[in-house]
């Protein structure tokens, strides 16, 4: 699904991505954390070819991102900015939509459906224009028209930052959902509760370093690597910590602990 083998990159002699490796698998759900400016959404932007490396490889569906064809890229992923504003190009919502079906989908019927689907999803106004809405409606309007290709990797910078609560788990499910039929998804969050409560691995990246690479509930756990990218851990597992309670990650686990 995806690879990289000692990829870096330079912005002009500036290295801020370095020899990173690891690959993620179909329907695998990895959270990538680190603090402010440690290089995650280059390293995405690395992962989905929108930047090439400057050394190393990206392998994306198979293919060498140096090499591949931007659109061959685009049909396999993904790839929900950090900023909705960037991503939108079109009039209406439903422009928008079909605009990333065009590329994805022969099928106009399909098309239409697709779009359809979305829309009602999102609960949003086909007709709108997106620059008159919020930020979080921006971003339900980018990411409806990433989801409506059903990519099988799915790369997503900061999908909740900004939004309310509501807000976030519209988009949260929507995202569960494709993951549950087998798309890979890779997602920057600052938000420690998102992370723990849908990804199962998690990288850590420390000054452009992946400082870790793992089951989210031992990292979180690990208070070096936590400390050392400046990360909390979220606050059941930080609970559990603080109480000396061994194994206990999730609401239902801290329950269980509770009542023994
Ligand atoms: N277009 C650019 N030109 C030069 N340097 C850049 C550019 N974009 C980012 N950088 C630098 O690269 C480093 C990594 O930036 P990046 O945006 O990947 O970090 P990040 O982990 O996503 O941060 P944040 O959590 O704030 O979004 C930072 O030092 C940043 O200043
Ligand atoms: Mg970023």
């Amino acid at each position: 699904m995806l690879r990289l083998e000692n990829a870096g990159f330079c912005y002009g002699r500036n290295e801020v991505v370095t020899d990173i490796s690891f690959s993620l698998g179909k329907g695998e759900f990895a959270v990538l954390l680190g603090e402010n400016g440690a290089g995650k959404s280059t390293l995405c932007r690395l992962c989905g070819g929108l930047v090439k490396p400057s050394s190393g490889r990206v392998i994306n569906g198979g293919q060498d991102t140096r090499t591949a064809k931007a659109s061959l890229l685009a049909r396999n992923t993904g790839f929900l900015f950090q900023n909705p504003d960037r991503q939108i190009c079109r009039n209406t919502i439903r422009e928008e939509i079909m605009f990333g079906l065009e590329y994805a989908l022969d099928d106009g019927d399909e098309r239409e459906r697709r779009c359809d689907e979305m829309l009602d999803l999102f609960s949003l106004d086909g007709s709108a224009d997106p620059f008159n809405m919020s930020r979080g409606e921006r971003q339900k309007t980018a990411l409806a028209s990433v989801l409506a290709r059903r990519p099988s990797l799915l790369i997503l910078d900061e999908p909740t930052t900004g939004l309310d609560y509501r807000e976030c788990v519209t988009i949260m499910e929507a995202v569960s959902s494709l993951h549950r039929e087998g798309t890979a998804v890779l997602m920057i969050t600052h938000d420690m509760e998102v992370a723990a409560d849908f990804a199962v691995r998690a990288l850590v990246l420390n000054r452009g370093r992946l400082a870790a690479d793992g089951p989210i509930r031992t990292i979180m756990k690990d208070r070096a690597i936590m400390e050392a990218a400046s990360l909390l851990p979220a606050q059941i597992p930080s609970l559990a910590m603080a109480l000396g309670l061994d194994g206990v990650f999730t609401l239902d686990e801290m329950y269980a602990a509770a009542s023994s």
